[in-house]
């Protein structure tokens, strides 16, 4: 009996191609998409995994509406696909990013409406403005900056940021496309009678990220490591204090698998996603346990001056998400086993890796 039919777009980038050839593994008679214009620099090595897997793959671009005609039947549409870069839009053109990020959304709707899938949205905590994180009272321990209990502003803790966290103030062109495109998936849900979820998640990382030096941090730290390049920090003060939580995608496919077969219970819910606390890092942190998986000390420069739209602090509260899956879902894996299966990753490909994230 043919099973689910799941469309994941952005299906050959890092999130995108962990959810599909999980869900595939997981459920080899369900019918997995992978739709990708491969835009991103290595999401072509996923192509031969996805064969692999059984997952069928789609050259296309969510940019177009003629390249998703050929749906006429799914059961999900997982909207992975994006331009994931914090600093896009700030010293390039906006108009890439709200095509992609925003138009794309629309066209993904729309095909969700027109073929009857319900809609998971992959938003981010980018959609928390700059100015407000910034205001958080926060200490400053030995290896790590953390926020105070006690702060002025509503939805924010020593445990991070709750969904009810104030949304005015600026927060980037890319945290705009995404905080766009939440409102709009609300009023198709609302309606157009979608059924659909949207998960703000934090960092995520693990193995065939292709880090990045604006996007992909854990990645890029552990490759210049690895291949013994040089880092920085950069801004609050040059320590690489700086702090956030991270999800390994393989427990994040563990919650997509859940929502998926638990519908009713996440429809028009909008929830924080992220490692939390148990699973959260600083540069410094990272560097100590880089050092120690690949064996290599690089030269890490201080930069006194912030990174525009950089945030000291970012932890995700996923108290809400409990409550709404009664605890079905918690993070599995640990910053050690993140380092470490990201690296086993990094050795196994070395070759085809070394002119990516090199
Ligand atoms: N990785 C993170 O830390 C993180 C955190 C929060 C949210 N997200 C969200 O998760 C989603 C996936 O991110 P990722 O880390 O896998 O990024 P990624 O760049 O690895 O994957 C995105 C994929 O989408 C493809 N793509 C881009 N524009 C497209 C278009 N117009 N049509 C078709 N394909 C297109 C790219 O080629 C790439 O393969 C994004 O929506 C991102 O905003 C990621």
């Amino acid at each position: 009996m043919m099973g689910k039919q799941i469309l994941i777009t952005g299906g050959a980038g890092f999130v995108g191609s962990t959810l599909s050839i999980g869900l595939k593994q997981r459920y080899p008679n369900y019918r997995v998409i992978a739709l990708d214009n491969l835009r991103r620099r290595g999401s072509e090595l996923n192509l031969a995994r996805l064969k692999a897997a059984e997952v069928e793959f789609v050259h296309g671009d969510i940019r177009n509406p003629e390249d998703l005609v050929e749906f006429t039947q799914l059961d999900f549409i997982l909207d992975a696909s994006a331009d994931p870069s914090v600093l896009s839009g700030i010293n390039s053109p906006v108009m890439p990013l709200i095509q992609s990020n925003l138009n794309g959304t629309v066209n993904c709707l729309e095909l969700a409406q027109r073929t009857g899938a319900a809609f998971i949205f992959l938003s981010t905590s980018r959609i928390y403005p700059i100015k407000n994180l910034e205001s958080a009272t926060f200490e400053e321990l030995e290896t790590r900056f953390v926020w105070k209990d006690e702060q002025k502003l509503r939805g924010i803790s020593s445990k991070g940021v709750r969904e009810d966290f104030p949304l005015e103030g600026s927060r980037s062109f890319y945290g705009s496309t995404k905080l766009a495109s939440e409102l709009l998936i609300t009023e198709y849900n609302e309606l157009k009678g979608l059924k659909t979820i949207i998960n703000r998640c934090g960092v995520i990382s693990g193995p065939w990220q292709m880090g990045k030096v604006d996007q992909g941090v854990l990645v890029l730290w552990l490759a210049r490591h690895f291949f013994k390049g040089e880092l920085c920090y950069i801004g609050y003060g040059g320590t690489g204090k700086q702090m956030r939580d991270v999800l390994h995608a393989h427990d994040l496919l563990n919650l997509i698998d859940h929502q998926i077969h638990h519908l009713e219970m996440y429809n028009n819910q909008t929830i924080n996603v992220g490692g939390g606390l148990d699973c959260s890092f600083s540069l410094m942190e990272l560097t100590a346990l880089c050092q120690e998986v690949t064996g290599n000390t690089i030269s890490i420069k201080p930069v006194m001056e912030n990174r525009t739209a950089d945030v000291r602090i970012y932890v995700s509260d996923c108290s809400y998400l409990n409550k709404v899956n009664k605890h079905a879902w918690k993070p599995n894996k640990t910053m050690k086993d993140l380092v470490a299966d990201t690296f086993e990753w990094m050795k196994a490909n070395e070759n085809n890796l070394k002119n990516i994230l090199n």
